[in-house]
């Protein structure tokens, strides 16, 4: 694209259909979940099974998590911190685009500082971003070392691994924690669904 050559593209908001249409076809108002915490925390496993609850009782639900969006939209990326950052932004782009459209977005990555996490909060909207730190702790993640990417990092085969020789910084303040070393996952689900429920609650009334 050549210089300045976005400007002559204008957005068509005002003839789309409004995303309090889209909330009342679905009978649920749209948020984003994201989840924050080391590799093997137990993001993503937390994520699937608050979609199959959540769809079992007819919400409408899309996780994103490394499996999905760093072999396709963001195959191009690796760790460098330039790269996360693209990763991190292209993400919250999309799931702006699932949240508006009314749908209970669960992104899943490990998005390891502040800063990465106020950009993807300020792109998706505060009002539709709920922070959850799964705050596993290292030692427990590097015990279970599902991928063995714990272990190869160690022995120095992969760099910049978060935890080990690259920074994770916790949230200050997350809307919520949750430590999957002690609490089982049909636990997590029912505290987020305390969270949630209320949140999700089609609104009343118009746009
Ligand atoms: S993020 O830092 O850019 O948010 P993301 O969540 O997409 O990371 O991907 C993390 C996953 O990629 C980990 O769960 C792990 O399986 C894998 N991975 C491969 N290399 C690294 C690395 N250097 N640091 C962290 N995770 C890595």
């Amino acid at each position: 694209m050549k210089e300045n050559e976005h400007k002559t593209i204008y957005p068509v908001f005002e003839s789309m259909e409004p995303r309090g249409a889209k909330e009342r076809l679905l009978a649920q108002r749209g948020v984003t979940l994201w989840f924050t915490g080391l590799s093997g925390s137990g993001k993503s496993t937390v994520a699937i099974a608050l979609e199959r609850y959540l769809s079992s009782h007819g919400h409408l639900c899309r996780i994103l998590d490394g499996d999905n969006v760093r072999c396709g939209i963001n195959s191009d990326l690796g760790f460098s911190e330039h790269d996360r950052r693209e990763n991190i932004r292209r993400i919250a782009e999309v799931c702006k685009l699932f949240t508006s459209t009314g749908i209970i977005t669960l992104a899943a990555f490990v998005s390891p500082t502040r800063e990465l996490r106020r950009m993807a909060a300020e792109i998706i909207g505060r009002e539709d971003f709920v922070e959850i730190y799964v705050s596993t702790p290292l030692e427990e993640c590097e015990r279970r070392d599902v991928k063995g990417l714990y272990a190869r990092a160690r022995r120095g085969e992969i760099s910049d691994f978060t935890g080990i020789s690259a920074p994770f910084e916790a949230p200050d303040a997350p809307d919520m924690e949750i430590d999957t070393t002690h609490t089982d996952v049909g636990e997590c689900v029912r505290l987020i669904m305390d969270k949630l429920a209320p949140r999700i609650a089609p609104a009343d009334g118009k746009d």
